[in-house]
């Protein structure tokens, strides 16, 4: 099977949104999309076995199969040939996406194929960046789904200017034209919202053969291609050679002193030795001296390949920045705008650091702004705080460095982005790049005489910010407040930033959701940054119930700085002080979301100070942390 059906998985586990394969000519990359048990395995399965794509021993296992399970009687169950790889893909190791590659006489084909689970979006996100066509199959039966709109808008999103609308199973509405045209105007009243090059519908049945390869008998009325031959004459305008040069330099390749290379894979457009180039993020220029490949040296290289550019000067260029032609500048931004496709069960926060990679780069970046999500019914815009699971939202950026980037539409791999989680290091979004938006790009920082160094010699201490977490009720405001004033009466200057205080005023706008929560923590972490400038010793006694945004404070302050105090009392004890009777309000169900009851909170894996309340009395533990604090400070 392996010649036939290469399955080139393993090559794009790490960058799903990569651009697949190698240059485009005439290579028609496209995808497959439809609910579980629209016939999309047996799509598949015949247009490859039609189109003699099988050796003679598969197409033997194959029959011996499809008698042996096959769920199509006598004949040949085409879903077996594909769903092989889709319960490997179920034992674990799971890729969303397979590429297969298949040719005719006229052309060759990439079909990225994405398994027909509940995450379409997620599916379709990770195996479309690439396609020129997207195939949506519906059943003849049941016509125009939720589904089926939503593929249409992802795939749209996806900038695919290609759509086959494949009635399949026309067979089990007896091949009846009226049903055809029904489901025909019903996905015209969805594509109308869309700016489609074109749109295909076809009447088939891929277990059949109808209109698959060869024309069926059954549909005298329709005039239209079959599958087959449309996918081998559409023209696409795939050409990547046209587009800008773009060079995502992968790495710098410096084996010894004399040579001195920028590695990659050319992105879109072309190059040749002579041809000026500059170095995205900086504006650096230089002339291309060679193209050097395994193979030698090129007189010219484009879209897809992977090569080494030495230049005649030497430049500064690290993994991450784009070579490009002075003249095809990509933005270069550390905020814009997108759309991003999130792909996680746990809800997108804004204000949450994420890590973005984009192209070469990885960056660690947040949402600052979600200005809308996409209802896939209606289309509409709606008002949100977060993004679940599947859905799609325009949202505003920030980047902790500044990136080049091109708009996705002008150029699908360097404007698309995936979103990593830190703690799990999972994927959970995908991104595609609207515009740079240029709200910080005129605003500088602002160098100041009297700087952090300037306060701490005045103080006579070093800022450390002291980070007190634990459920409410633990004893974080207690001890915090003992440890202060031991430490004004040695002297330091100090402040408390306490959760139930500074939600009285800066953060009165917050409530306790888990997007509020991340909103909370984070402001006030830029305010502990802001005193620890000043030169101040502060303790912060907030909840701060997640891991992420405790970390997000951590890579605030410089290293040491901070610490990060586990104020340990099981729920049952807090339970039982309950200073403030909110435990009982809340076990009544008259607060949501609270802490340990309704709402999570997250442990510290390994705080600087663990604190166990039920071992120590308060005095003795806020010695402990003004002790750790005089060790640190003498390190
Ligand atoms: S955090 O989770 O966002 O860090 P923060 O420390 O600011 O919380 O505020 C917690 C305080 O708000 C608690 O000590 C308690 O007095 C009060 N509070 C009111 N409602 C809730 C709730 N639903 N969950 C937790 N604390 C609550």
């Amino acid at each position: 099977m392996d010649d036939a059906m290469q399955d080139t998985r393993a090559q794009d586990r790490a960058t799903p949104l990569a651009y697949a394969g190698a240059a485009a000519g005439g290579m028609l990359r496209f995808l497959t999309c439809g609910s579980v048990d629209d016939g999309k395995s047996t799509l598949i399965g015949r247009l490859l076995y039609d189109s003699k794509q099988l050796f003679e021993d598969q197409v033997s296992t194959l029959e011996r199969d499809s008698r042996k399970h096959g769920t199509a009687g006598e004949e040949i169950d085409f879903a077996l040939l594909v769903d092989g790889l889709e319960a490997e893909r179920e034992q674990g190791i799971t890729i969303d996406v397979a590429y297969r590659f298949f040719a005719t006489e006229r052309r060759s084909f990439i079909v990225a194929d994405t398994p027909g689970h509940e995450q379409y979006t997620r599916n379709m996100a990770t195996g479309a960046s690439t396609a020129d066509l997207a195939v949506l199959l519906v059943d003849a039966r049941l016509g125009v789904l939720t589904q089926t709109r939503r593929h249409a808008f992802i795939a749209s999103l996806l900038g695919i200017r290609h759509l086959v609308l494949a009635v399949n199973k026309i067979d089990l509405v007896g091949f009846d034209q009226d049903r055809f045209d029904e489901i025909c105007a019903d996905f015209r009243g969805v594509v109308d919202n869309f700016s489609f090059t074109t749109v295909t519908p076809i009447p088939l049945s891929a277990r059949f053969g109808d209109n698959v390869t060869s024309r069926s008998e059954n549909t005298p009325w329709y005039a239209g291609p079959t599958l087959l031959e449309h996918l081998e004459t559409i023209e696409v305008d795939n050409d990547l050679a046209d587009r800008p040069f773009r060079l995502p330099v992968q790495w710098v390749n410096r084996p010894n002193l004399d040579f001195r290379g920028f590695s990659g894979t050319i992105a879109s457009g072309a190059i040749r030795p002579g041809d000026a180039v500059t170095v995205a993020s900086s504006g650096v220029r230089s002339t291309v001296a060679r193209i050097v490949t395994y193979d030698g040296d090129l007189d010219r290289a484009g879209p897809g390949q992977a090569v080494t550019l030495t230049l005649a000067d030497e430049v500064d260029c690290s993994r991450g920045d784009i070579l490009v032609r002075p003249e095809q500048r990509p933005e270069v931004s550390d905020q814009f705008s997108a759309h991003i496709v999130w792909m996680s069960e746990t809800p997108m926060l804004p204000g949450r650091v994420y890590l973005l990679k984009i192209g070469t780069r990885s960056v660690a970046a947040s949402v600052t702004d979600i200005r809308h999500k996409i209802d896939v019914n209606s289309f509409q815009q709606i008002a949100t705080k977060s993004l679940a699971l599947n859905e799609v939202g325009v949202c505003h950026l920030s980047l902790a460095s500044a990136v080049a980037f091109d708009s996705y539409e002008e150029n699908h791999r360097t404007g698309a982005f995936i979103v990593i989680d830190r703690q799990s290091n999972a994927t959970v979004g995908a991104g595609m790049v609207q515009f740079g938006l240029r709200r910080a790009t005129n605003v500088h920082h602002q160098a100041m005489t009297i700087d952090k160094a300037a306060h701490i010699r005045l103080n006579g201490h070093r800022p450390f910010v002291l980070w007190f977490t634990g459920l409410s009720g633990s004893g974080k405001s207690t001890i915090a407040n003992l440890v202060e004033a031991k430490l004004y009466s040695l002297g330091y200057r100090t402040y408390a930033l306490d959760g139930d205080n500074v939600r009285h005023g800066l953060n009165k706008d917050l409530g306790f959701t888990d997007a509020d929560r991340v909103e909370n923590i984070r402001r006030v972490a830029e305010v502990a940054k802001l005193f620890s400038d000043a030169g101040v010793l502060t303790l912060v006694s907030f909840i701060s119930p997640f891991r992420a945004e405790r970390q997000m404070a951590r890579d605030l302050m410089p290293p040491g700085e901070f610490i990060e105090i586990f104020v340990d009392t099981p729920i049952d004890v807090c339970r039982q002080r309950d200073p403030k009777g909110l435990y009982r309000k809340a076990d009544a169900g008259q607060i949501t979301n609270f802490t340990g009851i309704s709402s999570p909170y997250e442990a510290p894996v390994n705080p600087d100070l663990h604190l166990e309340t039920v071992r120590a009395d308060p005095v003795e533990l806020a010695e402990r942390v003004v002790k750790f604090l005089i060790d640190r400070e003498e390190e």
